[in-house]
């Protein structure tokens, strides 16, 4: 069975969507453990109460991203994790962090990657006309936001949206995404080789797609 760590800096409601998803019986995983930098985000609450063990290691105790980074890896090695999930953990990984989990290493992004990397991404979409948006599930490389994509939910962008109602559109879809990107993992669809994803035995060329605009 998959063992997976979750890493959170807030809401955690992508957390909560991977807790659904096991507890429905689709994904087929284990939750080793919640880590997250911020003693009260309230992921660590959604994690407590589904039985989780949690582990707080706040970034501000640690003189620089080398030390945090290196606890962070201690942390998550002790749980023995197959997958390490980042569900809105809002730290910038150090390129040893991000190598010393190569190819176990996921993150989610509220945006069609690689479009609008960083922040304000719904702001962005809407300030660009753009008539779709959504959310990507990709591997994680040293160039933030920037690792191979594994899947996308697309959502529409429609007429009268601001950013609190489209933010709310991708939210739904990250937690719909999440959970299918780490069923393919969980079932042993989906891998990572040679710095890339593998879907079915072969190079994923283009991300697998859900379409949630209907
Ligand atoms: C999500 O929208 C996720 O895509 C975003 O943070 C939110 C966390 O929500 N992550 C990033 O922007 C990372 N660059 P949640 O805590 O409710 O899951």
């Amino acid at each position: 069975m998959l063992s997976i760590v979750v890493l959170v800096s807030g809401s955690g409601s992508n957390l909560q969507a991977i807790i659904d998803s096991i507890a429905a019986g689709h994904l087929k995983a284990r939750i080793a453990g919640v880590l997250s930098n911020r003693a009260d985000a309230y992921g660590l609450v959604r994690a407590q109460q589904a039985g989780i063990a949690t582990a707080v290691l706040a970034h501000t105790a640690y003189a620089d991203r080398e030390s945090f980074d290196a606890a962070m890896m201690e942390k998550i090695d002790a749980w023995q994790p197959d997958v390490v999930v980042l569900a809105g953990f809002m730290r910038i990984l150090t390129p040893g962090f991000v190598q010393h989990f190569e190819g176990r290493l996921v993150n989610i992004h509220p945006s069609l990657l690689p479009r609008y990397k960083g922040l304000h991404t719904h702001r962005r979409a809407l300030e660009n006309g753009d008539s779709e948006h959504g959310c990507s599930v990709h591997f994680v490389s040293a160039e933030l936001d920037g690792g191979p994509v594994i899947g996308q939910a697309v959502v529409p962008v429609l007429p009268g949206d601001d950013e609190t109602i489209l933010t709310e559109r991708v939210h739904k879809s990250e937690h719909r995404l999440y959970p299918e990107v780490l069923i393919l993992m969980a079932d042993g669809r989906l891998v990572y080789r040679d710095g890339l994803p593998w879907l079915d035995g072969k190079k994923l060329d283009t991300p697998v797609r859900l379409d949630l605009s209907a």
